[in-house]
Formats: C-alpha cells, sequence, structure tokens
C-alpha cells in the first residue's frame, strides 16, 4: 500500500506483517528514544510488536493517524508538537487526558480511538522511585504550557501541601489556577499563582521549596526561568530540582547545583509514561514482566 507523504515507512503497519505496529509521532522526531524504550519493555515482556517513528508535517497530524490507524496501526504515543492535535483526534478520552488538555497516548479499540495522558502519572512515578515524598510537600512548578498542564492532576493527587505554578506571563499561570481549584480543595492542597520575577521576592515566596519542577521550554534553549535572584531564594539543599528536559545539565539543574539541591533530568519521567502506555496497549498483567527502572539504567549507561 503506499504511504502518504508524511508517514514514515518505519512505521506502515503493511511492512510488518504478524507484528503489532506502534509509533511516536512529533516533528522533529528523529532523536525520540521512545522506540528503544518500547523496544525493552516488548523484549521484557516478550511481545510481538513493532514500534517506529512517525513524522506528520505540523498541520497534518490528523491525516497521518488516520491513515496510520487505517493501515492496522494500533497505537501511537505523541509528542511536541501535536499533543493537542491528538486530543481533537481522540474519540473517547480518559478523565486525566480531559483534565490535562492533551493527549500522549492513543490507541484503537472496537473501532473507536481511544486518548489518555500518561506524563503526569509517568513524573510522579519518577520522583516516587528517586525517593521523593510528594504528600505535604511544597512544590513550584515552573511553566503554564501543555508540559506543565499535564502533570498538575496527578501532583495534586498526591496530597502536597502547596503547588505554586509561576509563569513569565502571569495570566496563564491564574488561568491554570482556576482550572485546578476544584482539586486542589479537594486534596487540601494551597494553590498559588506566580509570576517569574515575584520569585524574586521572598515577601512573596514564603518558603523555599521541596520540589522544583522545570516544564518550561527554556531547557531546550539552554536558558533557565530562574532569575539568579530567584533561584538563590528557592533552594536550599534540601530542595530537589526536576528538569523535564533530558540528556544535558541544563541552566536551571546548575543553579540548583550551586544551592547544594538534588537536581534530576526528565529521563526517567520518559520512560515512566512509555511504560503506562505500554500497559495501556498490551494489557495491564504484564505489569509485572516490564521492569522501567532497569530501562532507565541501560538509556543511561
Ligand atoms: P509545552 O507544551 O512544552 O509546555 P508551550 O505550551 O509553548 O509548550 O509552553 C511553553 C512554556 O515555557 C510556557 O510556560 C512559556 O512561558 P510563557 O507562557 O510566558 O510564554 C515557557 N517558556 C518558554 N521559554 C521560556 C523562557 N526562555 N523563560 C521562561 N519561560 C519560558
Amino acid at each position: 500500500m503506499s504511504s502518504p507523504k508524511s508517514v514514515d515507512l518505519h512505521t506502515d503497519p503493511g511492512l510488518f506483517s504478524g507484528l503489532d505496529v506502534y509509533a511516536v509521532a512529533g516533528n522533529p522526531i528523529a532523536h525520540s528514544k521512545s522506540p528503544v524504550i518500547h523496544q525493552h519493555f516488548a523484549e521484557q515482556a516478550s511481545q510481538k510488536m513493532h514500534y517506529g517513528r512517525l513524522q506528520p508535517e505540523i498541520y497534518s497530524f490528523a491525516a497521518a493517524a488516520k491513515s496510520f490507524f487505517a493501515a492496522g496501526g494500533k497505537g501511537m504515543n505523541i509528542t511536541v508538537p501535536f499533543k493537542l492535535d491528538a486530543q481533537a483526534f481522540a474519540d473517547v478520552l480518559s478523565s486525566r487526558a480531559k483534565l490535562a488538555g492533551a493527549v500522549n497516548t492513543l490507541w484503537i479499540k472496537a473501532g473507536k480511538v481511544f486518548g489518555d495522558n500518561t506524563d503526569g502519572a509517568g513524573l510522579v512515578r519518577d520522583l516516587s522511585a528517586q525517593g521523593l515524598a510528594i504528600h505535604q510537600s511544597r512544590i513550584l512548578l515552573l511553566g503554564a504550557g501543555g508540559a506543565a498542564r499535564g502533570v498538575i492532576g496527578p501532583l495534586l493527587e498526591q496530597s502536597p501541601k502547596c503547588l505554586v505554578i509561576a509563569n513569565r506571563s502571569t495570566a496563564k499561570a491564574d488561568e491554570l489556577v482556576k482550572l485546578f481549584a476544584d482539586l486542589a480543595a479537594s486534596k487540601e492542597v494551597a494553590l498559588e499563582s506566580r509570576s517569574l520575577l515575584e520569585l524574586e521576592d521572598s515577601s512573596t515566596t514564603p518558603y523555599p521549596f521541596d520540589l522544583v519542577i522545570n516544564a518550561t521550554a527554556a531547557g531546550l534553549v539552554d536558558e533557565s526561568p530562574l532569575t539568579p535572584a530567584a533561584a538563590i531564594n528557592i533552594f536550599v539543599p534540601s530542595s530537589f530540582a526536576y528538569e523535564m528536559v533530558y540528556g544535558k545539565s541544563t541552566a536551571f539543574m546548575q543553579q540548583a547545583l550551586q544551592k547544594g539541591a538534588r537536581v534530576s533530568d526528565g529521563l526517567g519521567m520518559l520512560v515512566e509514561q512509555a511504560a503506562d502506555a505500554f500497559l495501556l496497549w498490551r494489557g495491564e498483567d504484564l505489569a509485572t514482566a516490564i521492569d522501567s527502572r532497569a530501562v532507565l539504567a541501560k538509556l543511561r549507561s
């Protein structure tokens, strides 16, 4: 069968008879680690599947996804910039995908496309695997875009003491506070917004934070969202600084290290969100067959 222009041949289900075909869709996608992560899970759980990369053109996600599923594709992970397109594409959304406003996992069942978001659960599991107790902790979340929104629900579910959302444009942080106000109240979490500049003022930032998550896009261009004055205010040696970008020590991580804080990049979150997607596709009964921390160790080695 012929493939539309935006479908990478390595994901065309027609080429892999006898195997269930999955793919990660993004643009750009060449450097995605998702294929190797899922290959490890498939080996651990003895699953016959192929997982490739798909690079739809920027405005062609729906057409590429439609062709992929029509050709027999079973499921898809979605990364930048298509998570909102994926949400619109799904016929049935999980409640956490609705709350996250984005979808990172699609699959087909009984002719319908289901959409979920495993990013927040992946972050929470990676934090807990690294020994961070979220319950009753003081959390600062930097950023108010899709990456930030995707993790707020799962963080609130763990009942931290407070969650401060700080963004360059405060209006977007205010919107997220409104959106998650009911969930925060039900979990007894003090949910507040700040501008990034307000973080310089210790009277409006009354606590050092146990956990500071960088969910801004600043790490991608080697900038930190925190000014030097804000970083001094925010980190203490007992802080844990989590950078969603992976594979490099970013300016944000350097600021935290200078104050003696612990740091992590986002590779563990990537592996954990992939583990949840794998189980959604292949069956929760495989949870005991896969070992996400072993996969993470292999990626780091
Ligand atoms: P994503 O889906 O990756 O979250 P996004 O929705 O475009 O992408 O959001 C990017 C986030 O990074 C936003 O919070 C943005 O701040 P603004 O809302 O004020 O634009 C933030 N961001 C991007 N570059 C930044 C930088 N250099 N410093 C601080 N924040 C930055």
